[in-house]
This record gives C-alpha cells, structure tokens and sequence, in this order.
C-alpha cells in the first residue's frame, strides 16, 4: 500500500528554464518546508490515536524533528527573500488524512505504508542529496540542507525498524484488541 508510485522526499525544481542556484534553492526550501510542516501534521493525529506507548515515544521524537525541520526551512527561505507558497493539494492531505487521522487503520498499516514509502531510503532522498552536493555559493543552505538530511536517517531507520518489529509480531496490549 503505497501512498503514490516512488514518491521521493522532494518532487524537483519547477520553474524557470535555467535557474539560478538561488532559485533552485528557493524552490527546495518552500518545498520540504510544506511537506515536512504537513508530516509534522499527521504524526501529531497519528500519536494521538495509537494506544502503542513505544510506537508514540519515538512519534514524538520525529514529529518534533519535521517540525524543527519545516521552521527552519522557512526562516532560510525568508532569509533569502522568498516567502512560503507551496502547499499540500486537497487529493494528498485526504489521501493521508484517511490513512494516518484514521481510528480505524491500525498502527501496523501506517508503519506499513511509511516502509514501503521507505525501502530505499537514499532514491527517496536523493533529490535534497542531489542538491546539496551541487550548492556552490550558499553554504549555510547547504549545511542546514545536509544536517536536516542527517535528522531525516535517523527518522527513517527507527521507522522502518518499528515496522519490522511489529511486523514479526512483537506486540503490545494495546495493539491486541
Ligand atoms: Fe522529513
């Protein structure tokens, strides 16, 4: 159950024909900003609903990062003299909103779907790793870009290693219902 066929963490630039560095830059911070504001979204509802104590301890941990994550993207893209303007479309947020707001999903079928999301980690990055290895001039996007990518490693591996958890039938009580 995927949410979209290969989706990767950043959909490419889009826009002018020849950008400039800037502009591509730009255009990855209002991006990741947006999508890493809306993660911080449904991991809130996500933890809310889930009686799994462990599954929400490390949630929490990276809700906050998106969080951390999408307010730092966006202070960057306002230092730059951009202001934010993507957002998520209404087929995404309710395609996500029916899987992760969901009382009646079960825990292990949103794991599920953020491990298939997952299975390659570095093809799901790639376009923000792409980027930060191409950055010449702007370092500060470049090491905040790469420091968040580092945070994003962490996130995806705990995730992925809770699914296997669950997956192979390490359970709680509260997941027995
Ligand atoms: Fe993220």
């Amino acid at each position: 159950m995927s949410l979209t066929p290969r989706r990767q963490v950043y959909g490419g630039y889009q826009g002018k024909e020849r950008p400039s560095e800037q502009e591509r830059i730009m255009h990855l911070l209002d991006e990741y900003r947006c999508s890493e504001g809306f993660v911080a979204e449904y991991l809130g509802r996500w933890i809310e609903l889930s009686g799994d104590e462990a599954l929400k301890g490390g949630l929490q941990t990276i809700r906050e990062r998106e969080a951390a994550h999408s307010r730092l993207l966006e202070a960057r893209l306002r230092a730059l003299g951009g202001e934010p303007q993507a957002t998520i479309s209404p087929e995404r947020r309710e395609q996500v909103w029916s899987l992760f707001a969901s009382a009646e999903k079960t825990d292990l079928e949103k794991l599920q779907t953020l491990a298939v999301l997952f299975a390659d980690p570095p093809d799901f990055m790639k376009p923000v790793t792409d980027l930060v290895e191409q950055i010449q001039e702007d370092q500060q996007s470049r090491e905040l870009l790469r420091t968040i990518v580092d945070d994003e490693w962490a996130s995806i591996g705990w995730l992925v290693g809770m699914h296997n958890r669950r997956k192979n039938g390490e359970t709680t009580l509260a997941n027995k219902k």
